[in-house]
């Protein structure tokens, strides 16, 4: 008898439950449940990690596991199936790095990314102009170390030719006084199975070799470049909501980690914070395609978490993917609102298509609905999209700008300061939850709100399923991820392959 009427009450509120589903997602009531002050206060949240972990949220680093729990800790579990994606990045460390001429060490002496690691003795032997072309390189380079000036094309041709021509190592020397930290790219760009082993020298050690080897010096040259790799452990962190069809989902992505000299909150912080509030107030609604929210990691060191899940993605898993969309950077202070050109009507961009111009023009709809005005962004996979692009899925979103200047026409359309970049802390120590404009960022996560309840209502007109043909685009990568620094906005500045 008491234990008839002790469940008696739970079944007729659980009926009650199953009477009242959750209300469709819509665009309207979805922006109207995000708040600046939950994104203020996650922000501060954030900045109190870094703060407790050495100003930085860097992928490697206790503030960067800290970021994952605490993202976890605001994923409601009942409404998403939450899962962490670990995976490992190698990360090149240089044991040794030198040449040695006669018994004399060159100073400022780089190694090459991608170059092979060991140690080779042979005569030096200079090679005339840039040796850009097979015919710089005589019969006489034969087993010897080819000295090469840089300039005129990329590094990982002069290694090509000096390899076919069988060098035993090469070394190039700058053309300029400002150093910098040369990468090769890899062998097979080139058509050969392996480089040799190689450095970049200074422009006065260079020029004094030249002249000692064009007076008749004969050198022996050492080139070490030695080095190991230490693996780490990083992880995704991939939340799927439980209704909506699973056949069908909608992709968005925010990344977690900061550069190392800073606590990231604005890049990318911002991201990851609008996209936890969207996830928590989308739980009051039900979606008809399933949204997948993901916090990539290592975006900092060339997209590496994204590009981990993308290129570990069965093909069956992929084509149940709609489509992406990319937050990042979302409340910088002297902001713009641009859009992914994914048209291709104001950049040429090999990734333009008809689904990534839809959503390009979900977010001109969504900014010009409330009268804001926004800007074409470049469509060129440098960022966490890319993955996603190269296995054919279309994607688009939202960027408020980075170390860019803005311009006079973009100060009338935004306001703030032309001439000033959009934000003043990019990668720094000052990117904390001070150096956000609060405006932007509710404006910003209420642009992810709007393209969520969107299409996780409706993909009616969108090109979905695709052809499979696209499918068979992507591209594996090793098991280690490796950084990659023609990848990510970033890596461009110090390291490069051109000469
Ligand atoms: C902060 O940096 C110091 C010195 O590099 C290191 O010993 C310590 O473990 C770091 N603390 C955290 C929480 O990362
Ligand atoms: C490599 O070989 C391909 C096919 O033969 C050729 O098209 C390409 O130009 C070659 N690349 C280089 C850098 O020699
Ligand atoms: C590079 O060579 C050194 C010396 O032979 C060796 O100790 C080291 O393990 C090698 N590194 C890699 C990545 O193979
Ligand atoms: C953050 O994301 C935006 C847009 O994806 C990107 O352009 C920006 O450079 C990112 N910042 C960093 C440091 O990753
Ligand atoms: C994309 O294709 C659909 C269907 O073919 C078409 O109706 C639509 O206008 C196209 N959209 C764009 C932006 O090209």
């Amino acid at each position: 008898m008491k234990v008839s009427t002790l469940i008696l009450p739970v079944m007729a509120s659980s009926v009650l439950v199953a009477a009242a589903p959750a209300p469709l997602v819509e665009s309207n009531k979805l922006r109207r449940t995000i708040l600046r002050s939950n994104l203020k206060a996650r922000a501060l949240e954030l900045n109190g990690i870094a703060m407790r972990n050495n100003g930085t949220r860097a992928w490697g680093t206790k503030g960067h596991w800290d970021t994952l729990d605490w993202i976890e800790s605001h994923i409601p579990k009942d409404y998403y199936n939450v899962e962490r994606q670990f995976f490992d990045i190698s990360r090149t460390v240089y044991d040794e790095v030198s040449v040695s001429i006669s018994g004399t060490f060159e100073t400022d002496v780089n190694g090459f990314t991608g170059g092979p690691n060991g140690t080779v003795t042979a005569p030096l032997v200079a090679v005339p102009n840039f040796g850009c072309e097979a015919g710089d390189y005589s019969a006489a380079v034969s087993g010897k170390i080819a000295l090469v000036h840089r300039g005129n094309c990329n590094f990982g041709l002069k290694n090509a030719l000096a390899t076919t021509a069988g060098a035993a190592g090469l070394i190039v020397w700058n053309n300029d006084v400002v150093g910098l930290q040369p990468t090769l790219g890899t062998p097979d760009a080139y058509n050969v199975t392996e480089f040799v082993v190689a450095a970049f020298i200074t422009k006065a050690g260079g020029e004094a070799l030249t002249t000692k080897l064009g007076n008749g010096a004969k050198l022996d040259a050492t080139i070490k470049s030695l080095f190991h790799y230490d693996v780490e452990t990083t992880a995704n962190i991939i939340a799927t909501t439980k209704n909506g069809n699973q056949n069908a989902i909608i992709t968005s992505g925010a990344h977690t980690d900061s550069v190392r000299a800073g606590p990231g909150i604005n890049d990318n912080g911002s991201g990851t914070i609008a996209q936890i509030e969207v996830a928590k107030a989308l739980t009051k609604f039900s979606v008809n395609n399933a949204i997948r929210f993901c916090w990539w990691s290592a975006e900092e060191d060339g997209l590496l978490g994204s590009e981990y899940y993308t290129s570990h993605l069965p093909e069956e898993e992929a084509a149940k993917i709609v489509m992406n969309l990319n937050f990042d950077m979302l409340a910088s202070p002297n902001y713009v609102y641009s859009i992914y050109d994914g048209d291709g009507s104001s950049f040429t961009s090999p990734f333009a298509s008809n689904g990534s111009g839809q959503i390009e023009q979900t977010f001109i709809e969504f900014f010009g609905k409330d009268g804001k005005a926004s800007v074409p962004t470049r469509f060129d996979g440098r960022s966490d999209y890319d993955g996603f692009l190269q296995v054919g899925i279309p994607a688009g979103g939202v960027f408020m700008g980075a170390e860019g200047i803005k311009t006079a026409e973009e100060a009338k359309l935004f306001g703030g300061q032309a001439g000033k970049s959009y934000d003043h802390c990019y990668h720094q120590a000052c990117d904390d939850e001070k150096n956000l404009d609060y405006g932007a960022f509710v404006t910003g996560a209420k642009s992810i709100a709007d393209a969520v309840a969107k299409y996780g209502t409706s993909i009616a007109g969108f090109p979905f399923p695709r052809p499979a043909a696209k499918l068979a685009k992507r591209r594996l990568r090793s098991e280690a991820m490796v950084p990659n620094p023609k990848k990510g906005k970033h890596g461009g500045c110090s390291q490069t392959q051109e000469s």
